[in-house]
């Protein structure tokens, strides 16, 4: 879990959060053991910004992998950040309902839950697959 935490940590110091000044950094292991990382990146066009969550997903992608094993997500703290809604669904489609998140305070994780648990009754890749 080190490695993710320092990724995360590094991409957090990367954030582009001009406005909410809430920086945020995820880091992501893919089934063959690669870790990928991504920040925010906020917009003045404020609904066009996008989660860390989102591009470390995107970086897992464009390097070839689409397996999500393991997650860890920082934020600026008091309370422990999580995912937000739509990073559950995105994180959805590349994970299954037994994924390990480590949530983060400022110091490091505090708590893992599974993506299950944050995200019950999920829609996904499942209910479009063929019979
Ligand atoms: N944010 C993330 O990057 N990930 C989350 O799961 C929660 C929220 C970002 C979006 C926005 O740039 C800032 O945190 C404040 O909402």
């Amino acid at each position: 879990m080190q490695d993710l935490l320092e990724l995360a940590r590094r991409m957090m110091g990367r954030a582009h959060a001009p406005y909410s000044k809430f920086h945020v950094g995820a880091a992501l292991r893919a089934d063959d053991g690669s870790i990928h990382g991504g920040c925010n990146v906020e917009n003045a066009a404020y609904p066009q910004g996008t989660c860390a969550e989102a591009g470390a997903i995107a970086a897992m992608v464009a390097a070839g992998r689409t397996r999500i094993v393991e997650c860890l997500v920082i934020g600026p703290g008091p309370d422990l950040i999580t995912p937000c809604g739509g990073c559950r669904q995105k994180l959805r489609e590349f994970a299954r309902d037994d994924l390990p998140i480590h949530l983060c305070g400022p110091d490091g994780p505090v708590r893992t839950v599974t993506l299950g648990e944050l995200f019950p009754m999920s829609f996904g890749p499942h209910h479009l697959a063929k019979p």
